[in-house]
């Protein structure tokens, strides 16, 4: 069972994801503002890179986050140097893992067939996939195909360890987020849909990314159909984290 699973389902979910970015010297200070704070309207959590996961999960003690990772091998296990699997996250306790980005989507081709089974390697080991979906700006006018032909492998998983995250790519590290009514037509197609599929869906949350800054997060939040965010660049330096989170109540 997932840890932010148990927490409050109310509860909005903010995820920082550091990508491939910060160095092992700057683990602990990152910590520091955020040490014996806690935030009591969002479950909040932090996607690092594999190599950074453990001394995160010791540096993190006394701070409100979960730690998780970016990814997961769709292998179950042995000769597949370089990768990890999902028991070896379960081994470190980790609770969550990202899968599907599209910076893995189209830097390592990875299939929406391919993100699933990671998927449900991650939910066989008990920890919680964050599946990543999104169009690109040239599909933006039919996103309902592209996100369609991206949710229908999920649709094989337990609704109940599973979180959407819709990333429009377009809006990814640009400065320019998707916009209110955007989200809320998008969100509300992605609901629909898995809704559509079977009851127990209705209940998967899901986050928005992409721009996601100081400025904007606390509107974006409190978007129709939006249970949390997913948060690159803005997540990297702590203090201005720190402040955005402060801005979501
Ligand atoms: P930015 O917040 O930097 O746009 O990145 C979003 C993202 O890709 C999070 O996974």
């Amino acid at each position: 069972m997932s840890l932010i699973l148990v927490g409050d389902f109310m509860k909005k979910l903010v995820i920082g994801n550091w990508k491939m970015q910060k160095l092992s010297s700057e683990i602990h200070p990152y910590f520091h503002p955020f040490m014996n704070k806690s935030f009591h309207n969002v479950d909040l959590a932090l996607a690092v890179p594999y190599l950074f996961l453990q001394s995160c999960q010791e540096a993190h003690n006394g701070t409100p986050f979960k730690i998780g990772a970016q990814d997961v091998s769709a292998h179950d296990n042995g000769a597949y140097t370089g990768e990890i699997s999902a028991a070896q996250l379960a081994s470190l306790k980790i609770s969550f893992s990202l899968v599907g980005h599209s910076e893995r989507r189209k830097n390592f081709h990875e299939s929406s067939e391919i993100v699933a089974a990671k998927a449900k390697r991650l939910q066989n080991a008990g920890i919680l996939p964050i599946v990543c979906v999104g169009e690109t700006i040239e599909e933006k006018p039919h996103f309902q195909d592209v996100l369609k032909s991206q949710l229908e492998p999920v649709l094989s998983l337990d609704p109940k360890n599973l979180v959407i995250a819709y990333e429009p790519v377009w809006a990814i590290g640009t400065g320019m987020s998707a916009s209110i009514d955007d989200i809320k037509r998008v969100h509300g197609f992605i609901k629909y849909f898995l809704k559509e599929h079977s009851y127990d869906f209705s209940s998967v949350r899901v986050l928005y990314g992409g721009s996601v800054s100081e400025k904007n997060a606390s509107s974006l939040l409190q978007c129709d159909h939006v249970d949390g965010l997913l948060i690159g660049g803005a997540s990297l330096d702590p203090v201005g984290f720190d402040k955005l989170i402060a801005t979501l109540g």
